[in-house]
This record gives structure tokens, C-alpha cells and sequence, in this order.
């Protein structure tokens, strides 16, 4: 990806280093501008050590070629003004053009994202918010901004969004919006069973896999509910999470939402078997030895047989350490799938706790993908292309 980032006056200015190194890291080509205000914060030097690229920020220079603004604005896939100060953000939304950046601006017409950061008062000055209104009507995208203690000492909105929350617009910003107006439900991660107020039985499922779908999924525009068991990770950006802690309770959050959406992807890994007694009080270390009973918990997929609706399409998971396709051919059809991601746990390619997985697809139909080994927020764009061209499929025979 080719991106210009706009760098504004603001406090905020060297977050915008954690962005452009950030950026770097992830393979893209990055080039910055920096309006004047903004040099008095930083030096450009800093952002050229980070960008390895020269830092435009003068409309006339001798180091600069009179049509920069519109060599650089034919070159950039999408820009992101971040942060963005109240000053560029009036002049964008009123069609100035009086240096590099708000000229550049005129000329490009990718997709362009605002991520504002300034005093809160600033921020919430009418003028300000009508300025970040026209922008919106005008098709920019503006990245919220969070809430806090600002540089100031103030509380309140206008502090610069989060680098994960500027990553996940950016990337947005240039995904084709596959799964717009598509609710999805994806679970995540283990549950567990309580055994005592201080014990319980769970398994390794890491929750990786249920996060990049989800992640991936909201990247394309899908509506995602993600719910998730015992796992502690960071609720990807654009994505609403349920906690859950025992398989009835996955249960129960699948069935209020499921009405509503238009597929399920069950990536948990949701404990079989609970104690047949839940000990309200400690169990004590009483004997050498201790015998639990356990009772069987419910197989969600195969209990929502009766309600899923012909619309909605269902994924599911196999984890095998032995016999993979059988055991998941099996599952594929006891359990009423679209489609299954049969993956083995065992030996040193293990899918569980890892970021990479080595799946093969098997569909309704007969047909099987074997895919190799790779990264899962890879794989989950994998299974979230079969999810849209079933969607297709469905489309075009009903
Ligand atoms: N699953 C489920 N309810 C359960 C257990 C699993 O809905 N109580 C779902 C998982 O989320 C996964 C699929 O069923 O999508 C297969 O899970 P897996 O653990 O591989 O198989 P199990 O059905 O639990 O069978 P086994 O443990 O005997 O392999």
C-alpha cells in the first residue's frame, strides 16, 4: 500500500511517528507532509528517519518540483491526515488550498481519513464540529477520537485515536467493502468448566483464530458480534464482543443474536464435558486421589439445528490429532455445515496456541482445499472468501 500521511499541529504529532514506523513495518511505502505548525512540534527529520523518505513540507522550495502535489497525489493509494488539527480540517472543508498538504489534498482523489486531536474545547466548538460534519458529507472518512485526560491537563474527547484504532481505518480504507450490511457471528477461544469457586477444566485454544476472522470480517465491512470465552485479548477495532465463560452461556449469547444474522463461523473450542456438581465451597485435598464425574455439555452446533434459517451460513472447526478428514467429514455433516476447517493439533505443526495453522476446507458439496501452512489472519481471509462466495452461490439460485 502507497500512503501519504499528513502530519498537522498538535501534541499529538509524535504518535504520528509510532504510525509511520508502524506503517514501515507492515511492508507499506509510506511519504509524509508536514504543514509548518507541525515543524514547529517536530522536525521533519524525525519523520524521515521513520518514513526513509524525504518530508514534503513547503509548497514552494528548491528541493521540491513544481507539480509534487500532483505526482505525489497520482502515486498514493490513500492518505491519512493523523493528527489533524482544527485548522486543516476548516480549510478542507472549504476548499482551501494554501500549502502543500490542503493543495495535495485538492488534487488526490483516493480515500482520505481525518483523525482529529486537540484541546476538547477546541474540538467541541461548533464551528469545529460542523467543519468535521461537512468533511463527513463531503465523503472523508474521520477516525473518532477517544476520550481522555488531554496533553493539557483537560478531560474529555479530542485525544488522538489509538495506533491499532488509525491502522484498522487505514487498511479499511482500501478493502473492498465485501461484507457490508452483513451481520456475522464468529466465537472465539475456550470455555470452561467450573469445578469449585477456585477451579476449573478448560483446553489451549488461544482465541487467534476467532480474532483474525473477526478482525478481517469487520475490515470488510461485516457487522460482527464476537463471542468470545476465557481469553484475554484486545476486542479487535470495530467489532462487538460477548464474554462468555461456560458452553451453555457460548450457547445462549449465539441463540439471542443469531435471528439477525446472516452467518456463524464457530471458531471456539467450547468444553465437552462439565462436573456432573458444581462444589459451592472449596474442594479440600482430602485423599490421595480424586475421582470427578463429569457430565456431558452441549454440542451448540448441532443444538441449533432447528433454528438456523436457509440464509445463513454455517462454519465450523475440526480439531484432529488423528484421522483429520474422517473426523471432520463426520462433523461436517453431523453438525449441518457449509463448511468445515479441519486442522491437526498434534506434534509440532499444531494449530492450538499458534499464529500460523495448516488447514484443509471440506465443503458440502465433496469438494476439499488443502492449504498450506500459513499465518491465521491469512487463513482467515481464506475462509471469509468461501463465506462470501456461498453467500453468492445462495444469491443466485434463490
Ligand atoms: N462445538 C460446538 N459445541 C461443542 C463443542 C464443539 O458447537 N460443545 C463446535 C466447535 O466450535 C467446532 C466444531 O463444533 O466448530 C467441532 O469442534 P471439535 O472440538 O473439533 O469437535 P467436537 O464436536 O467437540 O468433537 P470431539 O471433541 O470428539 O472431536
Amino acid at each position: 500500500m502507497k500512503i501519504v500521511v499528513g502530519v498537522t499541529a498538535s501534541i499529538a504529532i509524535y504518535k504520528a511517528l509510532d504510525l509511520v514506523n508502524q506503517l514501515r513495518k507492515e511492508q507499506h511505502e509510506v511519504r509524509v507532509v508536514m504543514t509548518a505548525h507541525a515543524c514547529e512540534f517536530v522536525r521533519p527529520l524525525a519523520f524521515e528517519t521513520m518514513s526513509h523518505q524525504p518530508v514534503i513540507s513547503a509548497m514552494f522550495s528548491a528541493q521540491i518540483p513544481a507539480l509534487e502535489h500532483i505526482e505525489l497525489a497520482k502515486w498514493a493509494d490513500v492518505c491519512v491526515i493523523a493528527p489533524a488539527d482544527a485548522n486543516i480540517i476548516a480549510k478542507v472543508a472549504n476548499g482551501l488550498a494554501d500549502d502543500f498538504l490542503s493543495t495535495f489534498l485538492l488534487a488526490f482523489d483516493g480515500p482520505v481519513l481525518f483523525a482529529p486531536a486537540m484541546n476538547t474545547v477546541m474540538f467541541h466548538q461548533d464551528v469545529v464540529q460542523k467543519n468535521v460534519q461537512r468533511l463527513r458529507e463531503l465523503g472523508y472518512e474521520i477516525i473518532p477520537s477517544d476520550s481522555g485526560r488531554l496533553a493539557c491537563g483537560d478531560v474529555g474527547e479530542g485525544k488522538l485515536a489509538e495506533l491499532e484504532t488509525l491502522m484498522f481505518y487505514i487498511k479499511k480504507a482500501v478493502t473492498k467493502q465485501s461484507l457490508a450490511g452483513v451481520k456475522l457471528i464468529i466465537t472465539a477461544g475456550p470455555t470452561i468448566a467450573k469445578l469449585d469457586p477456585v477451579r476449573y477444566i478448560t483446553n489451549y485454544s488461544s482465541g487467534k483464530m476467532g480474532f483474525s476472522l473477526a478482525y478481517g470480517a469487520a475490515l470488510r465491512g461485516a457487522k460482527v458480534v464476537l463471542i468470545a470465552g476465557r481469553v484475554q485479548r484486545q476486542t479487535p477495532v470495530g467489532v462487538s464482543r460477548i464474554d462468555v465463560e461456560t458452553t451453555e452461556e457460548m450457547r445462549n449469547a449465539i441463540v439471542q443474536v443469531l435471528p439477525e444474522a446472516d452467518g456463524l463461523i464457530m471458531a471456539a473450542a467450547p468444553a465437552d464435558y462439565a462436573p456432573e456438581h458444581y462444589s459451592e465451597e472449596k474442594i479440600k485435598k482430602t485423599g490421595d486421589k480424586l475421582t470427578l464425574i463429569l457430565d456431558k455439555n452441549v454440542d451448540i452446533l448441532k443444538s441449533l439445528k432447528p433454528v438456523v434459517q436457509p440464509h445463513q451460513v454455517l462454519i465450523g472447526f475440526a480439531a484432529e490429532s488423528h484421522k483429520l478428514i474422517a473426523n471432520a467429514q463426520r462433523k461436517l455433516s453431523e453438525k449441518n455445515l457449509d463448511f468445515i476447517v479441519a486442522n491437526n493439533i498434534a506434534g509440532e505443526n499444531s494449530a492450538f496456541q499458534s499464529d500460523y495453522d495448516t488447514a484443509v476446507l471440506l465443503f458440502q458439496d465433496g469438494h476439499r482445499e488443502e492449504l498450506e501452512r500459513q499465518l491465521k489472519i491469512n487463513l482467515a481471509d481464506k475462509i471469509l472468501d468461501e463465506l462470501e462466495r456461498l453467500r453468492a452461490l445462495r444469491r443466485d439460485t434463490h
